[in-house]
């Protein structure tokens, strides 16, 4: 049997875009995602209708067992046009929502900008332009004041990795943008925003959610080992080293000037305001073993496909890889040391429902990882299970189910999972 340490966080995570639907609700405004369909042809228009279904999901997340819940506000449901006017009845929304979860004993954990940017901000250059910044810094100040008095963790950005590249370099993901310089101007105001906020906290605890990718060098030779380590430096050394040690790491300033020019938009001071937040969050759903490759762009590496080596994969074709985030989180403690980590995402593709033996053995085995590192003196303070339900998973839409809890798009029922009946008990036991 293996124990959790007391008080232990066993939550789930959703966000809002990805699970609220009603778009147009209450004064909502526009977000970048509304219209921006991807690959899939799907949008977040009705989702899983959860804005209008709370009261009944709140009830299920009792059913899990979990004691903490994390969740993303709609920016443009408290600020229609990005900043003032407030619009009192999305801020009073979450209010109730807070207050239903709070009364079953279940933490709310906010997540402020999960990738929904009102879409009036993205029309002054959003991310890329550095007014974003002051406008999200207003917008936590008024989240922190309407709910900090029940609100103890705030996640500031979520992944701004994904966002940043996804959204600005490879133009798969809302706004669409494909430049490079664009994407790490977009990235450092994501960072600095978390600092920002982090700035204006007057009470509780901040932390910065990360897509953490650990990477694996294909074999021993020096090339693999060096594409092996700039790939490290984009997904994970660019972000840890910034907020953990307040710099970003010289090999990949230099990478980043030859491709994109000079950073002028560093600005002095920047890298201490970043430098903030009281924990880090990591989101872990695999790890890459990488190759050399000469030319490939924007560095001369390759994530060998998980496809390609004899390796167990999700049904979304990923690697499944639970030592790996044991790795990486005693890396954690090695390189940057004992910051407290909750783990604010991990989890998988599995199409069956709702029996799901892969899920239930994937979550299994994750845990399990965790507790390993926890073993190894890692001060890991929660887990958060991707996702609560099936949902609106961006560019891919509807196809893709990573729930607990099965949706059924047509009549919007919920039903639970095999797998979302093993996290309750392993929740309610505190033990595996
Ligand atoms: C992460 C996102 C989350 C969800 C999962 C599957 O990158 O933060 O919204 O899409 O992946």
């Amino acid at each position: 049997m293996k124990r959790f340490p007391d008080g232990f966080l066993f939550g789930v995570a959703t966000s809002a875009f990805q699970i609220e639907g009603a778009l147009d609700a209450d004064g909502r405004g526009p977000s970048i995602w509304d219209r921006f369909a991807g690959e899939s042809g799907d949008t977040g228009e009705r989702a899983c209708d959860h804005y209008r279904r709370w009261r009944e999901d709140v009830e299920l997340l009792g059913e899990l067992g979990v004691n903490a819940y994390r969740f993303s506000l709609a920016w443009p449901r408290l600020f229609p046009t990005g900043g003032a006017p407030l619009e009192p009845r999305g801020l009073a929304h979450y209010d109730r929502l807070i207050d239903a979860l709070l009364e079953r004993g279940i933490e709310p954990v906010v997540t402020l900008f999960h990738w929904d940017l009102p879409q009036a901000l993205q029309d002054e250059g959003g991310w890329r332009n550095r007014d974003t910044v002051e406008a999200f810094a207003e917008y936590a100040r008024t989240c922190f004041d309407a709910y900090g008095d029940r609100v103890r963790r705030w996640i500031t950005i979520n992944e701004p990795w994904v966002h940043g590249i996804l959204g600005h370099f490879d133009g798969i993901h809302a706004p669409g943008e494909k430049d490079l310089r664009g994407a790490v101007q977009a990235i450092h105001h994501l960072l600095v925003a978390h600092g920002r906020a982090a700035q204006e906290l007057r009470s509780g605890e901040t932390g910065i959610a990360f897509s953490l990718f650990p990477t694996y060098p294909a074999s021993d030779h020096d090339a693999d080992r060096e594409a092996a380590w700039i790939c490290d430096g984009y997904h994970n050394r660019w972000f840890l080293d910034a907020v953990l040690k307040g710099s970003y790491p010289d090999d990949m300033r230099e990478l980043f000037a030859q491709r994109v020019g000079p950073l002028e938009f560093v600005l002095d001071g920047d890298l201490d305001t970043i430098a903030g937040g009281d924990f880090v969050g990591v989101n872990y759903y695999s790890r890459g073993v990488v190759r050399a490759a000469p030319g490939k762009q924007p560095f001369p590496y390759e994530v060998v496909s998980a496809r390609e080596v004899n390796v167990p994969l999700t049904d979304g074709g990923y690697e499944i890889a639970p030592a790996a985030l044991t790795d990486l989180l005693v890396r954690l403690r090695a390189d940057y040391g004992d910051i407290p980590i909750l783990i604010t995402e991990n989890g998988a593709i599995y199409r069956d429902a709702p029996h799901d033996p892969g899920r239930v053995a994937f979550l299994d085995d994750h845990l399990r990882a965790v507790h390993d590192a926890i073993e190894q003196d890692v001060p890991v303070r929660g887990y958060f299970h991707w996702s609560f339900m099936d949902n609106f998973e961006w560019a891919l839409g509807y196809e893709p189910r990573f729930g607990l809890v099965h949706i059924d798009y047509e009549t919007q029922a919920r039903t639970v999972k095999d797998s979302g009946l093993r996290y309750a008990e392993i929740a309610r036991s505190n033990a595996l």
